[in-house]
């Protein structure tokens, strides 16, 4: 939801290319529009913006070629305005003194802006965002240091946001500011860089301080000043190094970042698990005083979620998996401080999610976090908090941190079931030492498969994908990588449901993916399958290698390792769907790791 890459440089050099390269590093985060703002030698603001993709823009804006040792840089997802050049980010003031860039959204900007304007400023854009370098001009009028008008200015703005700011009257800071939107400071060698996620600046330094809400400052010559606004007074935030490598943030010849991170799926889930067992410290103890429990997460998150409770049911513990979204009004009245609400969420910076939970604490529930980012916003609100190993994820469609997020809530699960007495050494054995294998395999194995049946599939234009008890959130999942990606009306059901009313639209040759778990509904799934074959439908299961029967009645089949119609199905049976979703991507033309019109982290709501 918006990238901010931002960087200053102690030696005089020239940032431009750092700063490019910092946005192009976020372009998960949106990418319908990018731009940089210099402070150049000749002492000006140099802004050069437009619509489009940066690797188009750089051709036609020559980014690299401006000059300044300081400079913010944009890449767009849209809120408010429509995508074009004037509503690209920076934005400036009236004397073009001042220019901006920002993550969120100020909600009261329409009565700032009618205020601006009336004292004269001239707005040139539709956003929220350009109320701020007008603010900040006019409160410039009653004060003489930039800083304190930055200040006064923040102070005036209701909603959420993330900002960088550069100023020709004060042309050596970079001034910043974080309420609700991720920002981190990442510190060089006599450099600071300042972006909305840590993969911005991986390849220059692992040394982050990570802003908390309220932090307003700059990074200078003076080193990091952060005050915050709600304390008053300048803070230390610590400088933590975080263990992502470059590495970890390159496509490694692949040639997208998501086939990279499915193909990582075995590594993130293997430090997944040793992780989690080394931080599930007080993690039972929160479970087993709950009267209710509620995971809490949005997308694929919430898929995984879903995973959650109905896993947690096979053990009789009794959860419920809410989208965040709708969390308040579906359940919200009924929380009280005997819940404890698990809050799943790949950035931790989910706006929905993170709303849901601060409801929930406010009523005295405890939360579990569960994440994939060091020090983000769920971490600051959790009572507890795991870690996921899964590394950065820059592909826009989630895939290993669903599989590490399943390791988790099943690694959680088995623990918490060994303490009720069932005999679960087995699948925990099983969950640390076997499924990275397993994985390995049915990638290896499944990626020949799915090349084949892209030639029949990428013509299409809708598709079913039914499960049914832990194959659900499977078909769930695997349906939204498709929609995402490929743009292909994919549409996950529940198998026994389908009779009522999706089955209208089956006629000959209509794809109908099927997860298939031998367990208690193997023979309920076979009986949607049958009813969806004998009106024509193309059926493509997913099942054990040894599923001979479910291979019999399908069109095309992928198979996965024996011995997975467990708890532990999704870690092996969503391999396919996201390999299938991803060359069905590629073969229709469309960008995996940028799919229109979405962006990875949604940071408003
Ligand atoms: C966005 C992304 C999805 C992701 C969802 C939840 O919609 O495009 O891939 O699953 O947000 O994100 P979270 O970071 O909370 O897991």
């Amino acid at each position: 939801m918006c990238g901010i890459g931002a960087c200053l440089s102690l030696l005089g050099l020239n940032v431009a290319p750092k700063v490019l390269k910092m946005i192009k590093n976020l372009e998960y985060r949106g990418y319908d529009s990018a731009g940089l703002a210099m402070i150049t030698p000749d002492g000006i603001i140099d802004v050069r913006k437009d619509k489009g993709k940066i690797a188009d823009l750089e051709i036609k804006l020559r980014f690299s070629e401006m000059k300044g040792f300081i400079g913010i840089g944009h890449t767009r997802w849209a809120t408010h305005g429509a995508v074009s050049k004037r509503n690209a980010h920076p934005h400036v003031d009236c004397s073009r003194c001042i220019a901006v860039v920002h993550n969120g959204i100020i909600e009261n900007y329409i009565e700032l802006r009618k205020e601006l304007e009336a004292k004269g400023h001239i707005f040139t854009t539709e956003t929220d965002t350009e109320v701020i370098p007008h603010l900040i001009e006019e409160n410039l009028k009653h004060h003489d240091n930039f800083f304190n008008a930055f200040e006064e200015s923040i102070k005036q703005l209701k909603g959420a946001y993330a900002l960088a700011v550069i100023t020709l009257k004060d042309p050596s800071k970079i001034f910043f500011a974080r309420f609700f939107s991720p920002l981190v400071i990442g510190i060089g060698e006599c450099e600071y860089y300042i972006a909305s996620d840590i993969p911005a600046f991986l390849e220059w330094t692992r040394k982050v301080i990570i802003l908390h809400d309220g932090d307003i400052g700059f990074v200078s010559k003076e080193g990091v000043i952060i005050k915050n606004i709600f304390d008053n007074t300048i803070v230390n935030r610590d400088v933590i190094t975080v263990e992502w490598t470059k590495e970890m943030a390159e496509k490694g010849g692949f040639d997208h970042f998501m086939l990279k991170e499915i193909y990582e799926q075995p590594v993130g889930v293997k430090r997944t698990v040793m992780m989690t067992e080394k931080q599930m410290q007080g993690v039972l103890e929160i479970l087993e005083n709950a009267n209710d429990i509620y995971l809490v997460a949005a997308g694929t998150s919430f898929y995984a979620s879903l995973h959650g409770q109905y896993a947690f049911s096979v053990y009789g513990f009794k959860s419920r998996a809410i989208i965040a979204s709708e969390f308040i009004e579906e359940v919200g009245s009924f929380i009280d401080e005997d819940d404890v609400i698990i809050g799943v969420s790949q950035s931790g910076e989910t706006a929905d999610t993170l709303k849901a939970l601060r409801h929930g604490k406010d009523k005295g529930a405890r939360i579990l976090a569960v994440t994939n980012v060091v020090g983000s916003a769920i971490t600051r609100l959790a009572d507890k908090v795991i870690i996921m190993g899964a590394g950065p994820e820059i592909g826009v469609a989630a895939t290993k941190t669903f599989t590490s997020q399943v390791a988790v809530l099943n690694y959680i699960l088995l623990e918490w079931a060994k303490e009720h007495g069932y005999d679960v050494e087995l699948l925990l054995d099983k969950l640390r030492n076997r499924v990275p294998e397993d994985m390995e395999a049915t990638i290896r194995e499944t990626d020949e498969a799915a090349k084949q049946l892209v030639e029949m599939i990428h013509k299409k234009g809708n598709a079913y994908y039914l499960g049914r008890g832990l194959g659900l959130p499977i078909a769930l999942e695997g349906a939204l990588k498709m929609k995402e990606i490929a743009y292909l009306h994919a549409e996950g059901y529940p198998a026994g449901e389908s009779k009522h009313g999706p089955i209208a639209l089956v006629e000959p040759g209509f794809p109908i993916i099927a997860v298939v778990l031998k367990d208690a509904v193997y023979d309920k799934m076979h009986i949607a399958i049958e009813e969806m074959k004998s009106r024509g439908g193309y059926i493509i299961s997913v099942c054990e290698k040894s599923d001979d029967k479910t291979k019999k009645l399908s069109n095309f089949y992928f198979d996965v390792p024996t011995g997975y119609s467990n708890i532990l199905a999704p870690l092996v049976y969503i391999i396919p769907l996201q390999l299938l979703a991803y060359r069905t991507a590629v073969k229709r033309g469309c960008d995996p790791d940028k799919p229109r019109n979405l962006a990875k982290s949604v940071t408003v709501e």
